[in-house]
């Protein structure tokens, strides 16, 4: 018989695992405890911008035309726990306010609606990003609480999907990490993958706490190497060198590589600036934060990026932002996403909001969910609407739109033509001769 898949938490994690559980031909129920996207998602419709995902939806969803049927959507957790072989519980875990831990509240709060209905052996599967030792914790909880008592079973299986790639990231991943205590959990979760794992996707058995650290690992590791060429721009530009060079230089040596090596405004997003948070907290509780505190320069190098391109535009506009208008090109934490959870190109506009300068922000996909947090910016339908009268612009989300640019066109709208490229991307040249003044974040004026 098939295997019936529940998975809790249908958010930019969740809606995809679930659309690709059922695009591997599973029966699929999705659980949430707001009613507004479980409403949306049964109508088919995906409630952020991912790349494919609503064709996967489309493709899947109960009582659409042409549809498999196999994927359903409820906001009742005794009708996932009765209908699931296996559960993924893809909640929530963010920054708990005030501190860096993890806020354990949300998985927690899943785990324990869950394990009362569960009365017949279920495998309960955490994918979200959780501190090291949850696991263990967990799994003695589910068991003390399920009627089936150790027939629930806890696994760990760490996401490493990329929004704005999730969907391919979900259906062929690098590798399949899974932290597991028994062969029924490593059989149940080899059927599960089976699909990737005959396309040869590696699957690695560990035991909970190395699947836990693989994740924080990971994401400390792509933080750092952003971080690392960001702090090498600060040290371009006080020694009047040019990052772009640099990091081209660097990237042939195989050892170094290119990816994540592009300078910039750094990183921003819900996963990489609370994870790293998380894990130098969890490592103090460990007793080992020694090991950790470079983390600590990981996130300030990271912060100060972004107080530099207020300073940046603030000597772009003369000295002080009063009474200048700026546009911002970009609000998403990263290109084809919506996402904006703690994005640098939002944080950015915002601070010179507050000094006193008129901002207008365009962005592809993020606009709406800008709008909601940051009510005060004014938001343009367009990048040249968003340009107009401008005094800077600002480039601070790296959508492939605004390497298409006409730096001609532009400069009809603008008040002065000051371009300050936050990504490192745009054609300096191009807009050089185009009359435009070009600076950006580790090159020389
Ligand atoms: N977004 C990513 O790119 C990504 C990648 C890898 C790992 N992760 C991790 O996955 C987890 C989820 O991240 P996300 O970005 O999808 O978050 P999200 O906020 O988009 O989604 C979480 C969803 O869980 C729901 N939820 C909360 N408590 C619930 C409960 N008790 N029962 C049912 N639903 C509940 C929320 O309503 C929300 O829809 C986090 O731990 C994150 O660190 C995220």
């Amino acid at each position: 018989m098939t295997l019936r898949i529940s998975v809790i938490g249908t958010g930019y994690l969740g809606a995809t695992h679930a659309a690709a559980m059922a695009e591997f031909g599973f029966e699929v129920l999705g659980l949430d405890i707001d009613p507004d996207k479980i409403a949306t998602l049964t109508a088919g419709r995906v409630p952020m911008y991912e790349p494919g995902l609503s064709e996967l939806l489309l493709k899947h969803v109960a009582g659409h035309e042409g549809s498999t049927g196999r994927l359903r959507f409820t906001t009742s957790v005794q009708e996932a726990a009765e209908f699931g072989d296996v559960h993924f519980v893809c909640v929530n875990t963010p920054q708990r306010k005030g501190e860096f831990a993890a806020d354990m509240s949300y998985v927690d709060t899943a785990i324990d609606g869950l394990a009362p209905y569960l009365t017949r052996p279920a495998l309960v599967v955490g994918k979200s990003t959780v501190p090291v030792g949850s696991a263990s914790r967990l799994a003695e909880r589910l068991a003390a609480l399920a009627p089936v008592g150790a027939g629930a079973e806890l696994a760990w299986n760490p996401e490493f999907l990329r929004e704005g790639f999730a969907v391919q990231d979900t259906l062929r991943p690098d590798r399949i990490v899974v932290g597991a205590h028994s062969e029924r959990a490593e059989r149940l979760l080899r059927e599960v993958y089976a699909e990737p794992i005959s396309a040869g996707v590696p699957f690695m058995v560990t035991d909970f706490a190395t699947a836990e650290l693989v994740k924080a690992a990971a994401n400390s590791f792509l933080a750092t190497k952003i971080s690392f060429i960001n702090a090498m721009a600060e040290v371009c530009e006080a020694a009047g060198a040019d990052v772009t060079q640099l990091s081209t230089a660097l990237a042939y040596d195989e050892r170094i590589g290119g990816k994540f090596l592009n300078s910039g405004l750094g990183f921003g997003g819900g996963c990489l600036p609370k994870d790293i948070r998380a894990f130098m907290a969890r490592a103090g509780e460990l007793g080992a934060d020694q090991a950790l505190t470079f983390l600590r320069e990981v996130d300030s190098i990271n912060m100060r990026r972004r107080s530099r391109m207020v300073e940046l535009a603030r000597e772009q506009c003369g000295g002080g932002f009063l009474g200048r208008r700026v546009a911002v090109l970009g609000a998403a934490f990263k290109p084809n996403s919506d996402d904006i959870r703690d994005s640098p190109a939002l944080n950015v506009a915002a601070q010179i909001q507050l000094q006193g300068a008129q901002v207008t922000v365009y962005d592809p996909k993020a606009v709406d969910n800008a709008r909601k947090m940051f009510p005060s910016l004014t938001y343009a339908g367009s990048a040249l609407e968003a340009a107009e009268g401008a005094h800077v612009v600002l480039h601070l989300t790296e959508w492939a739109e605004f390497r298409r640019l006409d730096p001609a066109e532009l400069g009809a709208v603008v008040a002065e033509r000051r371009l300050l490229d936050g990504r490192n991307v745009l054609d300096a040249e191009a807009w050089r001769s185009a009359g435009w003044t070009y600076r950006a974040l580790g090159r020389p004026s």
